[in-house]
């Protein structure tokens, strides 16, 4: 069988282990797939930087021309933001390639084009590590769920956040001390606005929605408060009431149908809840649905490994869809919903 050839767009937290538990189980996922899976090519800003396990004939400045080559099958997106990722993965898609990408800011702001030149190409989009880390979450929802009618959507998604708070509820850190522990131990985004600020969080909120409820939400129709206006005062105020603070996303389907909800905001949560027991850069996800009843979602929400698990099981989905002919689930027949920041919580 023809080796699968795979370009890796970025080489950073997530892309590096992405690498390297494509180097380390390279024969496991050759047996599990059918068929040798080969990284022809990594993208990345710097090629100067000390790459272990990376030979450096793989790598390129020039993101643009690897994600373009016809000889790829596989394009993984872990550079993130808008641009230049949304050109890059729809270069892939003009090229025959599908996509596995970890990038819930694009998703969130134009989920819309990819899944339009996904279906166009008729090629796969994958993107598991988009919400939550290694948790499984997207997939159950995209095809587990499928089947059921779900209402509401509630959690905390974002890591980074979450262990600022764990640390300064557990262990009376600072803000900036925490945040400075999570982006060296890789939770944090480049740009660290986007989750203190609420943005990751609304950017999931937004996947998520969509998803659960059949229609289009975008990041800017989420109501959005970050942690920034948290201090020390409110932690300990929570802490004698038995609470803890923690940085909830919450999407809703209204009662009649015609239209959802989605906010992402700081809530006190009684220590006792299973919420309040969410440590560290965990995650925890409550899907509540019809015929399912109530489900929780839990586990590593962010990180280089984590999320690479997830990015390493949407590759071996897409390259058996490759192997035996088939395809992804695609994007749901949606309807237009409005979406408006009050629910019933
Ligand atoms: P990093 O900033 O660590 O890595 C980004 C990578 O992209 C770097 O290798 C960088 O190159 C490369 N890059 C940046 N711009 C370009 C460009 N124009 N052309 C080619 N390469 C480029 O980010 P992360 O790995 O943390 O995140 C990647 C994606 O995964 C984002 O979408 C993020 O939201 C998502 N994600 C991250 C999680 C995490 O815990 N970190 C969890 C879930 C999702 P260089 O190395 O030279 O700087
Ligand atoms: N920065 C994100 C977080 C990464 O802290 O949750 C995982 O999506």
């Amino acid at each position: 069988t023809r080796p699968l050839k795979v370009a890796l767009l970025g080489c950073g937290t997530v892309g590096s282990e992405v690498a390297r538990i494509m180097t380390t189980q390279r024969d496991d996922l050759a047996q599990r797939i059918g068929a040798p899976v080969e990284l022809a090519g990594v993208a990345v800003r710097r090629p100067g930087r000390p790459r272990p396990g990376i030979a450096p004939e793989l790598l390129t400045t020039d993101a643009e021309e690897l994600a373009a080559r016809p000889d790829i099958d596989v394009v993984i997106e872990v550079i993130g933001g808008i641009e230049p990722s949304r050109t890059l993965i729809l270069k892939a898609f003009e090229a025959g390639a599908s996509v596995v990408t970890a990038n819930k800011a694009l998703l969130a702001a134009d989920g819309a084009t990819l899944h339009a030149a996904a279906a166009k190409a008729g090629a796969d989009l994958y993107y598991e590590a988009a919400v939550a880390g290694a948790i499984p979450l997207i997939r159950p929802m995209r095809e587990s769920l499928a089947g059921d009618k779900v209402n509401r959507v509630l959690g905390i998604m974002n890591g980074t956040t979450n262990f600022i708070l764990d640390r300064m509820d557990s262990t009376g850190a600072g803000f900036q001390e925490a945040l400075d522990e999570a982006t060296a131990l890789g939770y944090a985004e480049a740009d660290p606005t986007a989750d203190i600020e609420g943005f990751d969080a609304a950017a999931k909120a937004a996947i998520l929605a969509g998803i659960a409820f059949h229609t289009r939400v975008t990041a800017d129709e989420v109501y959005r408060e970050g942690i920034t206006e948290v201090s020390a005062a409110d932690i300990a105020g929570a802490k004698k009431m038995g609470c803890v603070v923690k940085l909830l996303a919450i999407c809703e389907r209204s009662a009649d149908g015609e239209s959802v909800t989605a906010r992402v905001h700081p809530a006190m949560i009684p220590r006792s809840h299973p919420l309040g027991g969410v440590r560290e850069a965990y995650n925890a996800v409550f899907v509540e649905a019809d015929a399912a009843g109530r489900l929780m979602f839990y586990g590593p929400g962010a990180g280089g490994a984590p999320t690479a698990s997830a990015v390493l099981g949407d590759l071996v989905a897409v390259c058996r869809n490759l192997v035996n002919g088939g395809r992804g689930p695609g994007e749901s027949a949606y309807t237009e919903l409005p979406v408006s920041p009050m629910g019933s919580v």
